[in-house]
């Protein structure tokens, strides 16, 4: 694992991007896992500039998302399929038929066995990454074990309740949601983690102290993968001793 440690989210956030279209630049058809929330959206913001200043062609490219809501339709603002073409799709002009979310209201069985298809016969390139405030990872929340394939899963009320200040009210935020299991996540050939605020400060010493690889805290399954790089800025990162296993990088 390796630990790039920034001066500021921003710097982090464009790090990260870079990462990202360096996959690209060198494999045009790449395939992007990609993710959403707060975290990654600066990530998007560069990319999409990338693009329109010529630095960096998606036409190639497709995409598949970690997870989404069940009960929000594509048209819902708090859905993940309205955050992507919002932050990222329609800004680059991504064309839906590149693009694999699920879908929050589609049958549900129908729904998994789909991403599961795509996911089993295809590998993510580059995986963007953020963890919540109880160390999950998509919407991998603790448990007494790993998922390997998408599943569906019941929300902590801890995520309801750190979800909710994008919802008008706690009593909106779905209970469940379809998510990657943390096997699809450590399929992916490369991961670029961001992670940011004080918020993430457990979960990301759990990923990058010494310690167990625990389903209490999914992120941790990450010390296990061979190309992991996490951003992180300075504020949190001083407040972390990594395992002597990371490598460590000040920028
Ligand atoms: C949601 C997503 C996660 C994301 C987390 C953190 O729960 N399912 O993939 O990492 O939010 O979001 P934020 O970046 O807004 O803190």
């Amino acid at each position: 694992m390796k630990l790039v440690i920034t001066k500021n989210y921003a710097q982090s956030a464009k790090l990260c991007s870079e990462m990202i279209m360096d996959v690209v630049r060198e494999k045009r058809d790449s395939l992007l896992g990609l993710a959403t929330g707060s975290t990654p959206i600066q990530v998007y913001d560069y990319m999409v500039k990338a693009v329109k200043e010529g630095n960096v062609d998606f036409s190639g490219i497709s995409t598949i998302n970690l997870d989404e809501y069940i009960g929000l339709s594509n048209s819902n603002h708090n859905s993940y399929f309205y955050f992507m073409k919002k932050f990222f799709f329609d800004k680059c002009g991504i064309k839906q038929g590149k693009v694999m979310i699920p879908n929050g209201t589609a049958d549900v069985n129908m729904e998994l066995e789909r991403m599961n298809n795509y996911a089993n016969s295809h590998q993510i390139d580059v995986q963007l990454l953020s963890v919540g405030v109880n160390g999950h990872i998509g919407f991998n929340e603790p448990s007494d074990r790993f998922y390997d394939q998408y599943h569906i899963v019941n929300l902590t009320e801890q995520t309801r309740k750190s979800n909710s200040r994008l919802f008008t009210s706690i009593e909106e935020v779905p209970r469940s949601a379809i998510t990657m299991g943390v096997g699809g996540i450590m399929r992916a050939k490369k991961i670029a983690f961001l992670a940011t605020g004080e918020e993430k400060l457990n979960a990301m010493k759990a990923i990058l102290e010494k310690g167990d690889v625990t389903p209490e805290k999914q992120g941790t399954i990450l010390k296990f993968h061979p190309d992991c790089t996490v951003f992180l800025d300075y504020a949190v990162a001083e407040k972390i001793t990594p395992a002597d296993y990371v490598e460590i990088h000040r920028v």
